[in-house]
């Protein structure tokens, strides 16, 4: 099965940090596949920046690299690489000085009525300079968009000098704050399942749903990200952004429609009503790990202080946390969020575990009656999965037992995958802002982790030890068995 191509209109795309790691991994490669599938207009261009001396032929040549390392060899295809690589150009632009930026600006032919994007895949102390300059060199035309990338601050007050900065020369409609998770499939396939299905809805609330899930598990270290990562962890890396995003979407009011402001207020309301974790409250709903030595799926691993330059750094890179939305529908709700590096398995998913029925008609002899369960599955194996109670085939009297109504997405569509960023990159040019954070949602993101961290830091106690390749400190296992819960066992192994 193939997807619907809508072109999109033609436009610049500007890259800085052109050079980097998350441009080669993950922006090019991204473009690459809309070129393939027929997407990018044809004189669509992107163009690398970054400090570095170096020509469009130099650039093209460490792109076409960069697509081989990082886009499955089945889906390069010579041409296509191409056609996608004269879309390339490369201008070394320094971010802090002057120097660049005429050629620039020339290479972006003044009077040219694009759509032009600027993406800034740099540190965030470089957003303010870059858009200044963008602005004082006259780059801003009525189609100019900028996307910036996390992390947007450590923090509450930085998250606020950070969106000042921008704010200053971009109004809010031009800034595409990304957050990669909502560019999933699946994520979106969860505002379908909510929306475009009568089934859930009268369902999705207290008085029917126990709690809510969410895991983000990765099997991997911290990757030669340490020295970011150190000054990062879990909470700022995953919790703040990504799984806060997951979390709105599944407690979210219907939005009117799927308009970006509809769909972020709803989600700002959700921020909103998290119930403060602050002081000794912290010690009960949260957990914080780190990884020690272990093994993961590739063997033995060293442990968390071996990759990071403070041998004495208390960063966690893992995080439990019991949650709380405060409003009508979920008045009394939990929800389990916990996400590390290094655990046993790669897995990401929400699990809307449902009341048991209110009386049972059957007898001890048919088995225990296991409540319903909604698996949204992120990845791998995106789908979802329905579990369900039903009577075991054949003679012998009742027996039941539960069983997934599973649809796997690979399996039911048979088709690719798309990486999050390609629908996100492409959504900029289509001015489409329904995926990404409004300043407000990520300043509400930050208001509830900020006393979080505070309350950690006051603690004396470190974040708890846990070997690499299995699932976190037993606090964490603690966290929810304490409330007589369990997490999914799907995620056991
Ligand atoms: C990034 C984090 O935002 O998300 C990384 O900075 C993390 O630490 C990554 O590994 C996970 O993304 P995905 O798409 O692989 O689940």
């Amino acid at each position: 099965m193939t997807s619907r191509i809508i072109v999109v209109d033609p436009f610049d795309y500007v890259v800085f940090g052109g050079t980097g790691d998350l441009a080669r991994r993950k922006l090019l490669p991204a473009l690459y596949q809309r070129e393939a599938d027929g997407q990018l207009p044809e004189d669509a261009r992107i163009i690398g920046v970054s400090r570095k001396a170096s020509s469009d032929a130099d650039y093209r040549e460490s792109i076409r690299a960069a697509l081989t390392e990082h886009v499955k060899a089945s889906e390069l295809k010579a041409d296509v690489v191409e056609v996608f690589l004269k879309r390339l150009f490369y201008v070394a632009t320094d971010a802090t000085s002057d120097s660049g930026w005429d050629q620039l600006a020339a290479t972006l032919k003044p009077g040219e009525d694009k759509v032009r994007c600027f993406y800034l895949a740099t540190g965030p102390d470089l957003f303010g300079p870059i858009s200044e300059r963008i602005a004082a060199h006259g780059l801003i035309t009525d189609k100019t968009r900028v996307v910036v990338e996390k992390p947007l601050g450590k923090d509450g007050a930085s998250a606020k000098a950070i969106n000042d900065e921008i704010g200053r020369i971009f109004h809010e409609d031009q800034i595409y704050r990304i957050d990669h998770y909502l560019g999933k499939e699946t994520v979106q396939n969860l505002m379908a399942l909510r929306f475009a299905n009568a089934l859930f809805e009268p369902l999705w609330n207290a008085a029917h749903i126990d709690h809510v899930q969410i895991t983000v598990a990765e099997t991997v270290g911290v990757e030669g990200r340490g020295d970011y990562y150190d000054h990062s962890g879990a909470i700022r890396d995953m919790v703040q952004n990504h799984i806060l995003q997951l979390l709105c979407l599944v407690a979210m009011e219907p939005p009117a429609t799927m308009d970006a402001d509809s769909v972020r207020g709803e989600k700002l309301k959700v921020l909103k009503g998290l119930k403060a974790i602050s002081g000794p409250s912290a010690t009960h709903v949260t957990v914080r790990g780190q990884y020690r030595a272990g093994a993961s799926t590739t063997g033995a691993v060293p442990g968390y202080l071996d990759e990071v330059t403070d041998k004495a750094s208390r960063t966690e890179t893992f995080v439990a946390i019991k949650a709380e939305v405060q409003n009508w529908r979920w008045a009394g709700v939990p929800f389990y969020l916990r996400t590390g590096k290094r655990l046993a398995k790669r897995v990401s998913e929400i699990v809307v575990r449902f009341k048991p029925v209110p009386h049972s008609i059957f007898d001890d002899s048919v088995g225990a009656l296991a409540a319903n369960e909604l698996v949204i599955r992120l990845q791998p194996d995106e789908g979802v999965k329905l579990q369900l109670m039903i009577k075991d085939p054949g003679p012998g009297g009742m027996r039941l037992r539960p069983v997934p109504l599973d649809m796997s997405f690979a399996d039911a569509f048979g088709m690719r995958n798309p990486d999050a960023y390609e629908r996100l990159l492409l959504d900029v040019v289509r001015g489409n802002a329904t995926l990404f954070m409004r300043r407000d949602e990520v300043e509400a993101a930050w208001a509830w982790i900020d006393p979080i961290l505070e309350a950690w830091g006051e603690m004396s106690e470190a974040p708890k030890g846990y070997t690499a390749g299995t699932w976190g400190p037993s606090a964490a296992i603690a966290l929810i068995e304490r409330d007589g819960r369990n997490w999914h066992e799907d995620t056991l192994i």
